[in-house]
């Protein structure tokens, strides 16, 4: 029986973006025999025009009813933000997409490309041979989801911001994150704020006696803000991180410069039902749209996840993912992964190249 996906390619960027990565998975499939069937739908300021919201019944619906998502990137430009079809664009149609079908495990792999070490930040000996690290983040709880106040409180203007956890919802993403070091190196490190927070303390426990399933995955725990510094002074030590929805949200930001452009970076929000939502780690890059220079590598790589977690097809996931590295390899950029010299290509154009390595 043929697949759905919806297909919410949102704005800025995302549209764009999206074309290319599904003229890359019907290639895919075609050469896989996977059977497939897109349905598109709007999200963000896109929704906005047509339905004055962010995150629509239609929309809603057409996820419900799919197999997996696939999703572009949404939000405005920064001077328009004050406009209704902006204004809190983000956080309704995502924190909303999350909460409708409970997406609480969020995967973040940051790799380096060993032809784009270059373009990293980081010097060559802080890289070393290889980085390559999985964030696995919380995605229904903390702070994000608890009560939110802001109003006068002894006379003042006052806010807080509940930030909750119980013992299920820890246990379910530390499962996830043994799961994914057991096809790696082995090795989780598990970030809170234990020498503060009740909900790190709660997190550091429960994450202990998970592990005690995976004895051969070494478990290190590491305070936050110790691992921000980390991520920058030695990125090799990674492996598996596993931690909470805000500082998740935090680390993967500052993991994801790494590998030198946000255009490089794929993401996957999964459910305890395994149906997965998967998206660029960046945004929708307003300045950057409908110019063809936008890097179409990230949304590319966000098909290729769909393919290995929502339809188990490893292999076709991998063809994605060497073809990338062919044409990385042959020397063909876009602009913002691209040194003087190098051989820039538009969207279009760059993707043509993956294509061709297909
Ligand atoms: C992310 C984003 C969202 C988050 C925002 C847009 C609500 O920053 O996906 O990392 O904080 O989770
Ligand atoms: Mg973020």
């Amino acid at each position: 029986m043929k697949k759905q996906i919806a297909i919410l390619s949102g704005d800025g960027i995302g549209p764009e973006v999206m074309a290319q990565a599904l003229r890359v998975l019907e290639w895919t499939c075609d050469k896989e025999s996977i059977s497939l069937e897109c349905i598109p739908a709007y999200i963000g300021g896109a929704a906005y025009e047509r339905y004055e919201h962010h995150f629509p019944q239609e929309t809603q619906k057409i996820c419900a009813s799919a197999d997996a998502i696939l999703l572009g990137s949404v939000g405005g430009p920064i001077d328009k933000a004050h406009l209704p079809k902006w204004k809190n664009c983000e956080a309704n149609a995502l924190l909303a997409l999350r909460k409708t079908f409970s997406f609480n495990i969020n995967l973040r792999p940051a790799k380096i490309y060993k032809v784009l070490r270059d373009i990293s930040p980081l010097k060559s000996t802080v890289l070393g041979e290889n980085v390559e690290i999985l964030i696995v983040r919380e995605l229904m709880g903390d702070v994000y989801f608890g009560e939110h106040y802001q109003g006068i409180k002894n006379n003042q203007r006052y806010a807080s911001d509940l930030a909750e956890y119980n013992e299920s919802q820890i246990a379910a993403v530390a499962h996830q994150a043994f799961q994914a070091a057991l096809s790696r190196s082995k090795k989780v490190t598990s970030v809170d704020k234990a020498n503060v927070l009740a909900t790190s303390k709660l997190w550091r426990e429960v994450v202990t006696e998970i592990a005690t399933h995976y004895p051969e995955v070494a478990l290190q725990h590491m305070l936050v803000d110790n691992c921000a510094m980390q991520l920058i002074l030695n990125p090799r030590q990674f492996d598996v991180i596993l931690t909470s929805n805000l500082f998740g949200d935090i680390l993967s930001d500052a993991a994801s410069v790494i590998p030198g452009s946000l255009g490089l970076m794929p993401s996957a929000s999964i459910n305890e039902a395994g149906f997965g939502l998967y998206e660029p780690a960046g945004g929708s890059a307003p300045d950057l749209a409908d110019k063809n220079i936008a890097n179409p590598i990230a949304q590319i790589l966000s098909t290729a996840m769909m393919l290995r977690y929502s339809f188990h097809r490893e292999d076709a996931a991998e063809r994605i993912e060497n073809a990338i590295l062919k044409t990385l390899e042959e020397g063909y950029r876009t602009r913002d992964i691209a040194k003087e010299g190098d051989v820039v290509l538009g969207t279009k154009e760059f993707t043509d190249k993956i294509i061709e390595n297909l």
